[in-house]
């Protein structure tokens, strides 16, 4: 028995839903384990552009999909989400929430822009989806979760002791509208009534998978460098992206062997604000936003753009125990005569061991680049014809070498199948 765990090496958008949309042909089950609907996974299949921000992406090909218990649940997205793929034909009957999920309501999302508000200058650039806020409700163990839904009078008992804090306490401080107990309390228990059938108990649904040795891909949102832990801190999701949070967001704790299957960008992006060492001069960024279609999913913002951080990139590998690379988007490269690579980054006259902990530090340092030779295989179609080119092939193996881990396959272009396998692990 082995599992799947598919997660972001950079800052997010490298193209994970696409990865995990191919790779979950061979799984039984697909699970996301954190964040929220502030992720936005694209498939392409055909003319139909499928967008999910908290459906795992394995429902596209029916499989059974839990949203985990460190997921947090905006139901009107959910509900929205279940609605639209119903719409196109695709069954959402194996959609399953964990009763330990999070429920992030409107009020969260107001708190998110009242608290990016008051930060002014050093605003973290939310997507405003309320995730931040959701999850200190959680850990301040004031949250509503999924499995309150069940049972209208623990759900009333526990929206009357919320809205009490939350009036008192955060309404008047970060100058919100209080919260009207009767009208949340309705309309949860009517958006309620659409998805209790699927939320299921985590120790039963986990143990179950095991029992039956089930073949399970973990989908990551984000990426590791988004972690609140590991990440660019203070300019970070507020959950874990990295691979090994994948157990603890799912209560499936890993009784098998585990392959990570980290995936990058040719080059980087970054949404928000925060530090961006490689951010390319303007021309090129231009180019290479309009050419990759750089704009967020979820909230439309355009991405910054930026060279191939590889000394970034050595440490998420590393971060998330990662077996194999898959290198995504290399033909939005094409034509690019040279291309610029980062491979350190030099700290007051001194080359970096480790990657910075402190964002002061990492404002301060600069990237040492290498320059390669460009090519230009405008889609997978001309990459397989040119069986990869010196130049891709040169690029992949610097990327081997600096991050001491395998390419395993490259994409390019937007379909399910614009992929090439270039070994096995
Ligand atoms: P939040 O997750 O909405 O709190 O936003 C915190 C930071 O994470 C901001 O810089 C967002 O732009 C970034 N972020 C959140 N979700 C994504 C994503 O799916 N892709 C890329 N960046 C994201
Ligand atoms: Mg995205």
């Amino acid at each position: 028995m082995k599992a799947d765990i598919v997660v972001g090496l950079q800052w997010g958008d490298e193209g994970k839903g696409k990865i995990v949309d191919y790779l979950s042909k061979n799984a039984e089950c697909v699970v996301r384990y954190q964040g929220g609907a502030n992720a936005g996974h694209t498939i392409i299949l055909g003319t139909k552009k499928i967008v999910l921000h908290l459906i795992p992406s394995g429902i596209v090909r029916g499989k059974l999909s839990l949203i985990g218990n460190g997921v947090v649940v905006d139901l009107d997205e959910l509900i929205e989400e279940i609605d639209h793929l119903e719409e196109m034909g695709i069954s959402t009957d194996k959609l399953r929430i964990s009763s330990r999920a999070h429920i992030l309501f409107d009020f969260h999302k107001e708190l998110d822009k009242a608290s990016e508000a008051a930060k002014g200058k050093l605003s973290i650039g939310t997507t405003k989806s309320g995730i931040g806020p959701c999850y200190v409700d959680k850990y301040d163990r004031a949250g509503i979760r999924a499995g309150d839904l069940l049972d209208e009078n623990i759900l009333r008992e526990k929206i009357k002791n919320y809205v009490s804090f939350f009036n008192t306490t955060k309404a008047p401080v970060y100058h919100v509208k209080k919260i009207d107990e009767k009208i949340l309390l309705k309309a949860t228990l009517e958006k309620a009534k659409k998805i209790k059938n699927r939320i299921v108990n985590t120790h039963e649904f986990a143990e179950k998978l095991i029992r039956e040795r089930k073949r399970i891909l973990f989908e990551g949102a984000q990426a590791a460098m988004l972690d609140i832990d590991f990440g660019t801190y203070p300019y970070v999701t507020s959950s874990h992206p990295i691979s090994l949070y994948s157990f603890a967001g799912s209560g499936i704790p890993p009784f098998f062997d585990f392959n990570v299957i980290g995936i990058t960008k040719a080059y980087a992006t970054r949404v928000g604000n925060g530090p961006f060492p490689t951010k390319m001069d303007d021309k090129t960024e231009n180019l290479i936003r309009e050419r990759g279609g750089e704009y967020g999913a979820t909230t439309g913002r355009s991405r910054d753009c930026g060279w191939l951080d590889l000394f970034a990139l050595r440490y998420s590998a590393f971060l998330n125990r990662t077996n194999e690379i898959i290198i995504t988007k290399l033909d939005i490269l094409a034509g690019v005569k040279t291309l610029k690579v980062c491979t350190g980054y030099s700290y007051r006259g001194k080359l970096l061991k480790g990657y910075p902990d402190s964002i002061k530090v990492l404002c301060e340092a600069k990237p040492v680049y290498r320059e390669i030779c460009g090519w230009t295989e405008k889609d997978i179609t001309e990459l397989k014809k040119n069986k990869i080119c010196r130049s891709i092939r040169n690029f992949i193996l610097l990327i081997e070498k600096e991050t001491d881990t395998k390419v395993t396959y490259v994409a390019a272009g937007p379909e399910r199948n614009d992929i090439l396998k270039l070994r096995k692990i």
